[in-house]
């Protein structure tokens, strides 16, 4: 699996930008990310498959009943697979649940408040049926929040444009829209933080990087669209966005406002962009990284941003800061990314 090291890029955003903005000519921008990676948030962690009884038996924990084996280790943005005895299945069968074999057909199991929904797979339970194992099989997934890259927010909610005409009836063709129609909205949310920065002083090197990240939006939407008019055949394009103005909230707005459309989609962007990379046809490979390395570049300049305003800001921007980072927990808190990217990050400011 591929591994970035966004992490340490984003400490190293952070605590690197005395020397960005002061230290140096240097600019808040990488020519290319490093090749270590480690970190892919977004992706769902290779399961441990505690199907087997006889795993579950040995796995050195508290000894199990042969007739038990550990519950699926479910959990928000993720999928994976469980086998358990039919007796044990059966305690969590929902009451739309039909009889395959012995097996329930559909379960409904409760993780720290979140319903999962767990659904009989026929094939691998013949299969462990033919192995001489009399085990229920299960799916189960559960969607990731949708990250889009840098969020255009009015209140709290994200703008973006209708496509022009109608959805493309294609669903790659549809996906690369969606995609397209968030690019497409990035370009918007980076123009109207450059003014926020002019209004409040910023440095010369964060104002021309905001507005240099609002060009590589317009070349993602670009790309975007394009791929989507690939698997269309027809034309793909946004309809007219709402106009946002800039907002006059000082330093404490830049450090919630970028925290919130910054440091959360875009830091949580990329591994899920790395994620699709990883999925992709050869012919959208391409795309894919070029998005993967700017946004990259994107997360580690709202970070360097939200730094700069706290220090300039004082105490009314450290609070906006544990304001957003307060509201952004509470939207994506349960993500992987939130906590192997987002909080670290967070704590070192
Ligand atoms: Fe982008
Ligand atoms: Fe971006």
């Amino acid at each position: 699996m591929t591994v970035w090291r966004l992490a340490e890029r984003l400490r190293i955003a952070v605590i690197g930008l005395p020397l960005a903005l002061w230290g140096c000519e240097k600019e808040p921008r990488h020519a290319e990310p490093r090749a270590i990676v480690v970190v892919d948030a977004a992706r769902p962690a290779p399961e441990v498959d505690a199907a087997e009884p006889d795993a579950a038996l040995d796995a050195g924990g508290p000894k199990l009943p042969a007739s038990r084996v550990k519950p699926p280790a479910l959990r928000r943005c993720g999928a994976g697979s469980w086998c358990a005895p039919p007796g044990q299945a059966a305690e969590s069968a929902s009451s739309r649940a039909k009889d395959f074999d012995g097996c329930a057909t559909a379960l409904g199991m409760r993780r720290q408040g979140e319903f999962f929904a767990l659904t009989v797979d026929r094939s691998r339970t013949r299969q462990k049926r033919a192995a001489g194992q009399d085990l229920c099989c299960y799916d189960w997934s559960s969607p990731c929040p949708v990250i889009k890259g840098r969020a255009l927010l009015d209140r709290g909610a994200a703008v973006m444009a209708r496509l022009r005409g109608r959805r493309p009836g294609d669903a790659r063709a549809r996906t690369w829209a969606e995609r397209g129609l968030g690019e497409h909205a990035s370009v918007a949310a980076f123009a109207r933080a450059t003014l926020e920065l002019l209004a409040v002083g910023a440095p010369p090197a964060l104002v021309q990087a905001t507005m240099r990240a609002a060009g590589d939006e317009i070349a993602h939407a670009r790309g975007c669209f394009a791929m989507a008019e690939r698997y269309a055949g027809a034309p793909v394009e946004p309809a007219a966005l709402r106009a946002l103005p800039a907002r006059a909230d000082g330093l404490a707005g830049v450090a919630r406002d970028t925290f919130l459309e910054g440091c959360v989609h875009e830091t949580l962007a990329v591994p899920m962009a790395m994620g699709w990379q990883q999925d992709a046809p050869a012919a959208e490979r391409p795309l894919l990284r070029r998005i993967v390395r700017e946004e990259t570049q994107h997360a580690e300049l709202a970070w360097q941003t939200v730094v700069w305003a706290v220090a300039a800001g004082g105490s009314d921007a450290r609070d906006a800061l544990a304001d957003a980072a307060r509201e952004g927990r509470r939207q994506y808190g349960k993500s992987a990314g939130w906590s192997a990217l987002i909080e670290p990050t967070l704590a070192l400011i």
